[in-house]
């Protein structure tokens, strides 16, 4: 009998963070804007280094100890940690993942991250506070692509799991998760209004 079988999958994780997101992203939102506006350090460095926009990854990448609102942030987003743990069947030998860093990214008009991994930890993930239309979603490559050597390309009409890319729509009050190996990068905003998030990182404690 002949059969070809996949093997060695990639899992993403997307759920809401909760029923009632609503109240949560009404606060987050407040206080992403004011961390922006009190944090100098960040916007000097996001003038740099995020073009356009404003990240605390470099100033302030702990803000689930910043306030009640970012730790509710965090005890949310920790039962959707433990839940994709068991989709992945990961032994954790009675240890936990735990989150060690977490910041706030505004991005408007044209500011754009590029293809990257976080390095050091297990598990990476965003969660949306606001995304207005139109706004870029979240792309993933397959992990295999440094690995390619000759293979030729995928059809117009592959199947999903033999896709290169895959786009993951930003939505507020949802929540992405994915291993921290897996290269993933925004494109530049095509929209005028700023698309806010939360990324964060768990290691294995
Ligand atoms: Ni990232």
């Amino acid at each position: 009998m002949k059969r070809i079988e996949g093997w060695f999958s990639t899992f993403i994780y997307g759920a809401p963070l909760q029923p009632r997101w609503q109240s949560l992203n009404r606060e987050l939102l407040k206080e992403c804007h004011q961390l922006r506006e009190f944090d100098r350090e960040g916007q000097r460095w996001s003038k740099k280094n995020y073009p356009g926009g404003y990240t605390s990854y470099h100033s302030f990448d702990h803000v689930q100890q910043l306030s009640s609102t970012f730790m509710e942030l965090q005890r949310r987003l920790d039962r959707h940690v433990k839940a994709y743990a068991r989709g992945l069947d990961w032994d954790l030998a009675g240890r936990g993942l735990t989150m060690t860093d977490c910041w706030v990214n505004i991005m408007p008009h044209r500011t754009a991250h590029s293809l990257h991994l976080h390095p050091n930890s297990v598990v990476s993930g965003t969660y949306y506070v606001a995304t207005p239309k139109g706004c870029a979603g979240l792309k993933f490559e397959d992990p295999r692509m440094s690995k390619f050597m000759a293979a030729p390309p995928r059809g117009s009409e592959a199947r999903r799991e033999n896709l290169p890319y895959v786009t993951y729509p930003a939505r507020a009050g949802n929540v992405i998760l994915f291993e921290s190996w897996l290269r993933h990068e925004v494109v530049a905003s095509p929209i005028q209004s700023e698309r806010i998030s939360i990324s964060f990182n768990y290691a294995w404690d």
